[in-house]
């Protein structure tokens, strides 16, 4: 164990996260009313260019008068590199500031990137006297981001989670994909022929280096890693294959761009009551193992020992979140 302690991000629900574009004030009341865990309205992506200004005050009317519950409230800002970011920052914040949680910032590059909005956000909350700080969510989506998410991970006080960013990551990397999320059947492996002479294809997870690296640079540094957008949103069972993949690989939450992708983010993200019950069992029975002076037991044929109550009190803490 290293000597330095990693300080956690706040905890906070992120199972599934609804993209809610701002031009589209009439979505609102139904994300609102939806049971996703985090909503980023979004000033980026989903909005053309001549709709942002409009956006913007659609977005500030919504934080203020809607009664979103208990869910946390993000926006998503314009890159860094438009001429639209600082006033999505300053006109947001100055005018909705407390009702929201979080910002999103897309397609950071770079510590400094990160540095930049902490420094502006900070002068707006100092100002206008806010007593909660804003959080940070950071899409991971270029390729020099993804080569500097260590040093993003680490640039701010105010990062909560990383995000995958599938769609910008397959641009920026000019991956052979024109679809958001899943898998490409071009990745794949073909075995070799068996005694018939046939040969079975595998496909691959073409995601799987990005979405692990970025989990590690979120890991070590107390952050969240969510998964980021999948497209299609008539296939439920291919959201819910790429959020298991996520989830295995230790995501916690992943986004939705439809309402019907909420339900499926919230139990994929969520350890089953299977899961938890042997979690608790595990708990039970290497405290019974300490008693009787022992380091490590075995539990229905298995060895556990103390990492498996580090891994069991991870569910279990979860599934108290979920719970309260
Ligand atoms: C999200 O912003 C993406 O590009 O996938
Ligand atoms: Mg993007």
């Amino acid at each position: 164990m290293s000597f330095h302690a990693i300080e956690q991000a706040p905890p906070r629900l992120n199972r599934s996260e609804l993209a809610v574009p701002g031009s589209q004030p009439q979505m609102f009341e139904k994300a609102a009313d939806s049971d996703v865990d985090v909503i980023f309205l979004d000033l980026e992506d989903a909005v053309a260019p001549d709709e942002k200004a409009q956006a913007r005050k659609n977005i500030i009317k919504a934080l203020n008068e809607i009664d979103w519950g208990k869910k946390s409230m993000s926006v998503r800002i314009n890159g860094l590199d438009t001429p639209y970011m600082y006033r999505d920052v300053v006109d947001v914040v100055e005018q909705a500031g407390e009702r929201l949680d979080l910002i999103m910032v897309p397609k950071t590059g770079t510590a400094a990137d990160v540095y930049a909005v902490d420094m502006l956000v900070t002068q707006i909350e100092d100002a206008k006297g806010y007593k909660k700080r804003i959080g940070f969510e950071h899409i991971i989506e270029t390729a020099l981001g993804m080569q500097n998410v260590h040093e993003i991970a680490a640039a701010s006080k105010r990062n909560e989670s990383l995000h995958f960013g599938v769609a910008d990551y397959s641009a920026s990397m000019h991956a052979r994909t024109t679809v958001i999320g899943g898998v490409n059947k071009l990745y794949s492996v073909l075995t070799d022929a068996d005694e018939s002479g046939n040969r079975d294809v595998h496909w691959g997870d073409m995601w799987h280096y990005a979405i692990a690296r970025m989990v590690v640079a979120c890991r070590a540094n107390g952050l969240r890693p969510i998964d980021g957008p999948y497209g299609d949103f008539q296939d439920p069972e291919g959201y819910r294959a790429a959020a298991f993949r996520a989830a295995v690989l230790g995501c916690e939450g992943k986004w939705a761009i439809h309402p019907s992708q909420i339900a499926l983010a919230n139990e994929v993200m969520s350890p089953s009551d299977d899961e938890v019950t042997r979690a608790k069992r595990i708990l039970e029975a290497m405290a019974e193992a300490e008693a009787a002076g022992k380091g490590a037991v075995s539990l229905d044929g298995r060895l556990i020992d103390y990492a498996s109550i580090r891994q069991a009190e991870v569910l279990v803490e979860k599934a108290k979140q979920i719970a309260a």
